[in-house]
């Protein structure tokens, strides 16, 4: 069973109600319940934590080596601001896909850079809630063929 971290960053407690022209009108518990469902079927199980504070994602992603095997992180608007963020990443084994609700390659040029994704294996956006959903299935598949990787290499 793998265990899957996902970590939702500034705002996205006000999915659903926060400009569902953007983001669509799925509340994020919507979001963690689906997700929740989709990860008994692939064999994994999650833990969901949103934060509006920087400090508590760093912390969580510090602490994931060895609880969790992965983590699907939408940091928000910290994608665009945290040097913090992306090091804490960077510091720790454990692969990590970052999802975005709307596509920020096409909105105001401040989303257009992301810090945290040189950090992460993929990102997935554009797609709204759904993005989660197909996050987790690449996880997945990241983490069995990094394994296969391993045992050839033994
Ligand atoms: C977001 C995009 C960010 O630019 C924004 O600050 C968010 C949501 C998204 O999921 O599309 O809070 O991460």
């Amino acid at each position: 069973m793998r265990k899957i971290l996902v970590l939702n960053g500034p705002n996205l407690s006000r999915l659903g109600q926060r400009e569902p022209h953007l983001y669509g009108a799925d509340t994020l518990g919507d979001i963690v319940r689906k997700l929740k469902a989709q990860a008994a079927v692939l064999g994994a199980r999650i833990d969901a934590v949103q934060s509006d504070e920087e400090g508590v994602l760093v912390s969580r992603i510090i602490a994931s080596p060895g609880v969790y095997d992965g983590i699907i992180f939408n940091p928000g608007a910290y994608t665009h601001t945290s040097v913090a963020l992306r090091d804490a990443l960077q510091a720790v084994p454990v692969p990590c896909i970052e999802v975005h609700l709307s596509n920020t390659a096409a909105r105001e040029e401040f989303r257009q850079t992301s810090l945290t994704a040189a950090a992460c294996r993929g990102q997935i956006m554009g797609f709204g809630a759904r993005g989660y959903a197909l996050a987790l299935k690449g996880l997945m598949e990241v983490l069995s063929s990094d394994r296969v990787r391993k045992q050839c290499k033994r």
